[in-house]
């Protein structure tokens, strides 16, 4: 399978790498059907909704969090936002992303899952480069961006299915 075209990503990607971009603006620019895996209070939610959304409403937002409070505050955020016809894109669920193939459709052709991890995500952060390590060169292609002189930055990391 060809690698899907993301247009505008290597000059984001460089831009990301000058300063010029944030981590999040890369991963707010992939479209198609979405799965936010911890959408939290709804931010990245909304920008990825902005990918998908179009007149044809078959763009789909999965958004999940673990948390209840999270759901209560993205549900907020997208009644303020958004108008009925968006509302209807975006499918709530309040459990782990392990579990996401309860919620998202087998047949659906999901095009990114984005996981935010926040500022300090600690062993998380080891244990999606392991798990990013043992993935089929053949199939995977898998990167790291560290920002060596800039400690605070966000680590993004791109796992492309070929
Ligand atoms: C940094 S926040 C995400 C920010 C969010 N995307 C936004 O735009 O506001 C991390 C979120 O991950 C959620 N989370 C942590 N572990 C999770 C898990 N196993 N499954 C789903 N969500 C999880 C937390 O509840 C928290 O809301």
């Amino acid at each position: 399978m060809p690698l899907p075209c993301f247009s505008g990503l290597d000059d984001a990607l460089m831009s990301y790498l000058f300063g010029k971009k944030r981590a999040t603006d890369i991963a707010h620019m992939i479209g198609d059907t979405v799965i936010d895996a911890t959408c939290g209070n709804g931010f990245d939610t909304l920008a990825m909704l902005n990918l998908v959304s179009d007149d044809s409403h078959n763009g789909c937002v999965y958004a999940l969090d673990i948390q209840k409070d999270a759901l209560d505050n993205i549900s907020l955020l997208l009644e303020e936002s958004l108008n009925p016809n968006e509302k209807q894109l975006v499918k709530l669920f309040n459990i782990c992303h392990s579990k996401m193939e309860n919620a998202v459709p087998r047949n659906a052709s999901v095009r990114l899952v984005a996981f935010n991890l926040g500022c300090l995500p600690g062993e998380e952060l080891e244990v999606v480069e392991c798990f990013a390590g043992r993935l089929c060169v053949e199939n995977w292609i898998c990167c790291k961006l560290h920002m060596f002189n800039r400690p605070c930055a966000p680590i993004p990391i791109f796992l492309y299915k070929r």
